[in-house]
């Protein structure tokens, strides 16, 4: 099935507002032309620059996306320093990233908790991209299609075929992050396809088959071909690399 390929970056906690404005004036001279039909491209920025990121984008009438790095559950209240989907949603975010494994390495974050924030964005009209991904001790042990498809039933518990159909899988193994050493395109595929398979099992694989999955961690020009050219993978989350206008200009390029 084809399926239409995304190119997502995560800014993680850095400012690279002057790139998305040097992105929109590269699209806007018109040299990526129907871009758009051939692929979905999305910047995820700290929170603080999601309505600037909007407004750059709009002055410029790309059709780029935004999306947040984390949301939290609840619509308003007593949650110091959270933001919510609606908040998310005033600023123009179409996405939002959950369970990324800073957020639950660094901060804790279950199971469980990502879960409440699939329901919660795809009861805000959200599409979230659930993070997913094993340690290199978990690799190291041989069970990583077993840990990883659990991560993936226990997201989206409780979530329907129609709404699962709305969200994007990001498979990103922790142990590649940040490091410079991307998973092969064997490794990544393989796990790839472990998840396509048990969201057959959860969904119907007419469904499965419509999911994006993505591939994160070190994906970068000089690998992103061999890993998108794997059944599996419907292009990348990425970090470092979606930090700089020409190298992520790249790998979007790469899929289109
Ligand atoms: O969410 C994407 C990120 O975790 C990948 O980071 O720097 O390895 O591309 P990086």
């Amino acid at each position: 099935m084809a399926r239409k390929p995304m190119m997502a970056g995560n800014w993680k906690m850095n400012n690279a507002i002057g790139e998305a404005v040097v992105l929109t004036q590269e699209i806007s001279n018109n040299w990526w032309k129907d871009w758009e039909d051939k692929v979905d491209v999305v910047i995820c920025p700290p929170f603080v620059d999601l309505k600037p990121v909007k407004t750059v984008l709009e002055f410029d009438k790309t059709k780029i996306f935004v999306g947040a790095q984390n949301v939290y559950w609840e619509e308003a209240g007593a949650f110091t320093g959270e933001v919510s989907v609606p908040m998310i949603r005033e600023c123009g975010c179409d996405y939002c990233i959950v369970g990324h494994s800073e957020r639950r390495g660094l901060f804790g974050e279950t199971n469980e908790d990502v879960n409440k924030k699939v329901r919660a964005l795809l009861g805000g009209r959200l599409k979230p991209i659930v993070c997913v991904g094993e340690s290199l001790a978990v690799r190291d042990e041989g069970t990583t299609n077993e840990y990883v498809c659990a991560q993936v039933k226990a997201a989206f518990a409780g979530v329907d075929a129609d709404d699962a159909a709305k969200c994007v899988v990001a498979y990103e193994p922790i142990w590649a992050i940040g490091t410079g050493r991307t998973a092969t395109p064997e490794q990544a595929e393989e796990v790839c396809a472990a998840v396509r398979a048990q969201l057959a099992v959860l969904f119907g694989e007419e469904t499965a088959q419509a999911m994006r999955i993505l591939y994160g961690g070190s994906m970068n020009p000089g690998n992103v071909d061999a890993l998108v050219a794997e059944p599996d993978i419907d292009g990348g989350l990425i970090g470092g690399a979606s930090l700089k206008c020409d190298s992520f200009i790249q790998l979007v390029k790469a899929v289109m």
